[in-house]
């Protein structure tokens, strides 16, 4: 099936006009394009709780900084029409920057919460921000019952969940549990700048949280066990950003025994950044 390309608010809100009077639900999966298994992932598990899907493919300016070449993002329109066609989405919205934050717009979204808990934040700082401001926008102009996210960017999945209450926007965001290749390495666009070597090592972030894990599990205090996790990458060849155990929804340290704990990991291998978590 082709999907139905749109590139403006207008044309996007005629769509789903239709599609609410005929009482259909909707699901949205947002994207910057360069559509890859774990986009195409998301639609397919949209098609599961609604009956239609539309996929955004917007390269947010808001969230590069400016040492961060927006440029060079990879864009391939016709090859992510292609993909998600197949995968089933029945609209795509690709809007020009203009028609996203026209001449004037003056107004972003600030954040605290599981933003500022010094993960990615520490890395990115006006990320967050700029992920926000065009997740709300998208979920106004859209209108959709559901948002479909990754949980691989676990700290997105986070503010974007939180967000949505703190805004009252009535959309369900939905988590999606991370698809890996056969050896446990979770997908991703950056896999394919791995050398041949460093894809072997690779795996090791995943196994690194997973014994984490299970040593948390069996009674290790969290930082003993993510730290072990960081010497054991260490000895791998990575340079490591964090391993590190979070309380599964507010991302503060925890503080209690009995917390809900998300173990997240980022960490480089090369030229390569690779970021994992894993529940405990
Ligand atoms: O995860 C992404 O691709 C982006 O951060 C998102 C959610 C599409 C917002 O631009």
């Amino acid at each position: 099936m082709k999907p139905k390309l749109v590139r403006t608010i207008a044309a996007l809100r005629r769509e789903t006009a239709r599609w609410r009077a005929e009482g259909l639900t909707y699901a949205v999966v947002p994207t910057m394009g360069a559509i890859h298994s774990g986009h195409t992932h998301l639609v397919t598990e949209g098609l599961k709780r609604a009956d239609r899907v539309i996929t955004t493919i917007f390269v947010n300016p808001q969230q590069f900084a400016a040492t961060e070449d927006l440029g060079k993002y990879p864009r391939d329109e016709d090859g992510d029409v292609r993909k998600l066609g197949k995968a089933g989405t029945h609209l795509i919205f690709s809007p020009a920057p203009e028609e996203m934050y026209p001449a004037g717009a003056a107004t972003t979204i600030t954040l605290s919460g599981p933003a500022k808990v010094g993960l990615e934040d520490r890395f990115r700082p006006h990320f967050f921000d700029g992920v926000a401001t065009v997740v709300a926008k998208l979920f106004i102009q859209t209108g959709a019952d559901f948002a479909m996210f990754g949980e691989k960017d676990y700290q997105q999945l986070k503010v974007v969940t939180r967000m949505v209450s703190d805004l009252d926007i009535p959309i369900e965001v939905i988590g999606v549990p991370t698809v890996r290749e056969d050896d446990g390495l979770a997908k991703s666009s950056r896999n394919v700048y791995l050398t041949k070597t460093e894809r072997q090592q690779a795996i090791a972030i995943y196994r690194s949280l997973q014994t984490a894990a299970e040593r948390i599990r069996s009674g290790i205090n969290p930082q003993s066990a993510t730290r072990s996790a960081t010497r054991m990458l260490m000895v791998q060849g990575f340079k490591v950003d964090y391993v590190t155990a979070r309380n599964a929804e507010s991302l503060a340290i925890p503080q209690h025994k009995d917390e809900p704990l998300r173990l997240i990991a980022a960490a480089w291998l090369g030229k390569t950044r690779l970021i994992d978590n894993i529940a405990v």
